[in-house]
C-alpha cells in the first residue's frame, strides 16, 4: 500500500487527478471507477480544467459509478448520477455511451446488479477505481458488517451514513434509506485503487483502515488485502497513523 500525505485538499485533488490524467495519457481506453461524496469534488475540477487546458482526451475513457441510492430516479436533483453530470460529465468529453451507472429505479435489482456487473467485466474490468471513505470506514455504500465476498447488492444505509447524507437533502426524510452499490468483491477486482480523504473527520476511519485489522466491521480495511493501493490524504486526515510520512 503506497501512502501519501499533502498538505491540503488542494494537494489531495490536484495529485490524484494527475494520476487519472497520466494513466488516460498512456491508455486512452482506460476503464476508471468512479466516486460521489464532497472528496472526489476537487479532483474532478482538476480534471475538467486539464481537459479545457487541452492536456488530456477524455473521448475513449469509459466509467462505472460505484454505487447509487435506492429508490432515486437519474435526474433527480440528489442522484449520484445528477452529481456526476454537474461535477463531471457535463464539462468533458467522456462519450456518454461509455457512462455506466446503477439505476435506482428498477423493479428487479438482482438483474439490475448482475447487469452492471457483467458490464464491469465486458468492459475489461475497471482499471482504477476511485474511493472515498464514511467516517465509520464505508467504501462505496458497503457499510460495516457487509461480507466482503459480495459483488454488486442493494444495501440498507446505516443510521450514521443517512445523517451524513442529509445535507444535501431539504427534509432529513428524503434522504433515501437505501443504495445499490459495487461490493467489496467488486471492489477489489479493479487493477488499482485511489482512496482519498481530508479532514480530521476522516483521521480515525484512514487509521483503522490503515493500521487496524481487516475485518468486515470496517469495510475499507480490507484494501490491506489489494495488492495496488495508493492512499492519497492531506495532513489532517492522516494525523493519527502510526506512522506519518513526510508531507510531499
Ligand atoms: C457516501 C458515498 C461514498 C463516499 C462517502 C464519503 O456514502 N457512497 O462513496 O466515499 O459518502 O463522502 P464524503 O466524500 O462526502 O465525505
Amino acid at each position: 500500500m503506497k501512502l501519501q500525505v499533502f498538505e491540503n485538499y488542494e494537494q489531495v485533488s490536484k495529485h490524484a487527478a494527475q494520476i487519472l490524467i497520466e494513466a488516460c495519457r498512456r491508455q486512452p481506453q482506460l476503464v476508471l471507477g468512479l466516486a460521489t461524496g464532497s472528496t472526489p469534488i476537487g479532483m474532478y475540477q482538476e480534471m475538467i480544467a486539464a481537459y479545457q487546458q487541452g492536456k488530456v482526451d477524455f473521448s475513449r475513457v469509459t466509467t462505472f459509478n460505484l454505487d447509487e441510492y435506492y429508490p432515486i430516479a437519474p435526474e433527480h436533483p440528489q442522484s449520484f448520477r445528477r452529481f456526476m453530470q454537474e461535477q463531471l460529465f457535463d464539462h468533458v468529453n467522456i462519450n456518454p455511451e461509455g457512462i455506466h451507472f446503477l439505476c435506482g429505479t428498477v423493479q428487479d435489482i438482482e438483474q439490475e446488479c448482475r447487469r452492471y456487473e457483467e458490464a464491469i467485466e465486458a468492459a475489461g474490468g475497471i482499471d482504477i477505481q476511485v474511493l472515498g471513505i464514511g467516517e465509520n470506514g464505508h467504501i462505496g455504500f458497503n457499510e460495516p458488517g457487509t461480507p466482503f465476498h459480495l459483488g454488486t447488492h442493494k444495501v440498507k444505509l446505516t443510521e450514521t451514513t443517512i445523517q451524513a447524507n442529509s445535507r444535501f437533502f431539504e427534509r432529513m426524510e428524503d434522504v433515501p434509506r437505501f443504495a445499490l452499490t459495487m461490493g467489496i468483491r467488486t471492489i477489489m477486482h479493479s487493477r488499482k485503487l485511489l482512496l482519498l480523504a481530508n479532514g480530521e473527520k476522516k483521521a480515525a476511519a484512514i487509521r483503522a483502515a490503515l493500521n487496524g485489522p481487516v475485518t468486515e466491521d470496517l469495510p475499507a480495511s480490507v484494501l490491506q488485502l489489494h495488492p495496488d493501493v495508493t492512499v492519497i490524504v492531506d495532513k489532517a486526515a492522516a494525523h493519527l497513523l502510526e506512522e506519518v510520512p513526510d508531507v510531499l
